[in-house]
């Protein structure tokens, strides 16, 4: 739902969503010239502020390190790639939330989860402190011309876990893990949310609620909604988690703020040339989450959340439950 915020801050600033594919307005860009060991090395090797052939070429690189996916539980059948990352995110939820007395999900799980599956599918070295090393790089990607050196010490180790090569590849690699820290958080915990506020869902996994057999050619009983899919394709577009992003002249204008919110969630993974490419990714790795969540019955401990003070960003800050 677009809230009355977005709408007056894109009103009062005459931009809109067409701005992302418009060729006149660009991300704004990020100073190249800067020593590796820095944050700012990552944000000048990423596609995500690269605009031109630079952003092609890293972009490339980063498509290549994810591997296509398909949909999950699509007609015809699901995609495996998919299925296999669902799984994995799965067994790990499962895992973590298999602790006595309550767990906080967002902390525990939703920021711990899909870094670890994806950094395993990139081939990094996944150790016990990868998801912390994600978080304190993330946490200081947005914060251009400010020196962090926590988070230069993680990206230092970070890179040393895809191999030590401070090059675009690694940086692409770097990238997606920072890319899809807050945002799939966002996704799992907003549908987290959802699920734990609203009337119980069926467990069990399975195609999207809309598969219907056909009779000529499929035998089988029609089988069991997926209700993970079912929550995340609500989540998208009643509570998606990144709610706007920044966009300026080509000619180096000031940035402006363009609403990703939109009444049919259309924009939730962005638009034009910088639209998410780990978009299927994250639903299969916060689906896998939600399967374990639904399967452990689990139910928050109090009522209401609070949200991570952030722009752009609807992150529950905390949530905690118990389970069955
Ligand atoms: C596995 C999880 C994810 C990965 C690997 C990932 C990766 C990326 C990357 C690399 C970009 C930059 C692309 C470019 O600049 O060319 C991007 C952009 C974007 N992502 Fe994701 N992402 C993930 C999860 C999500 C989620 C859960 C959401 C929200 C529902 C999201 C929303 C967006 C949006 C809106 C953009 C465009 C930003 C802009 O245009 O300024 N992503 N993502």
């Amino acid at each position: 739902m677009q809230t009355l915020d977005d709408m007056e801050d894109s009103a009062r600033l005459g931009v809109g969503p067409d701005l992302l594919t418009d060729p006149g307005w660009v991300v704004p860009p990020v100073p190249e010239d800067v020593p590796e060991g820095t944050m700012a090395w990552l944000r000048a090797r990423v596609a995500r502020f690269s605009s031109g052939g630079a952003h092609a070429r890293r972009r490339a690189l980063a498509a290549e390190a994810l591997g296509s996916l398909g949909a999950l539980g699509v007609l015809g059948g699901p995609d495996a790639n998919a299925e296999a990352l669902r799984d994995a995110a799965r067994i790990r939820a499962r895992e973590l939330l298999s602790v006595p007395g309550t767990v906080e999900v967002m902390t525990r799980v939703a920021r711990v989860v899909p870094a670890e599956v994806l950094a395993t599918s990139l081939g990094l070295r996944v150790t016990a402190d990868t998801a912390a090393l994600v978080g304190d790089v993330a946490g200081a990607y947005h914060a251009h011309g400010e020196t962090v050196p926590a988070a230069d010490r993680a990206l230092t180790r970070l890179v040393a876990d895809c191999g030590g090569t401070w090059d675009e590849a690694t940086a692409a690699r770097i990238g997606l893990l920072v890319q899809a820290y807050d945002a799939t958080a966002g996704l799992i915990g907003n549908a987290a949310y959802l699920a734990l506020t609203g009337p119980a869902p069926d467990p069990s996994p399975g195609p999207p609620a809309d598969y219907v057999a056909d009779p000529t050619t499929d035998s089988a009983p029609a089988p069991a909604p997926d209700a993970a899919a079912d929550l995340l394709a609500r989540t998208l577009r009643t509570d998606p988690p990144v709610r706007g992003t920044l966009r300026a002249t080509v000619d180096g204008g000031d940035p402006v703020r363009v609403s990703l919110v939109t009444p049919d969630g259309s924009l939730a993974f962005g638009a034009g040339a910088h639209a998410c490419p780990g978009h299927a990714h994250a639903r299969a790795l916060a689906a896998g989450v939600l399967d374990a969540l639904l399967a452990r019955g689990c139910r928050l401990v109090r009522p209401g959340v609070a949200y991570e003070p952030s722009v752009n960003l609807r992150v529950p800050a905390a949530l905690e439950v118990t389970c069955a």
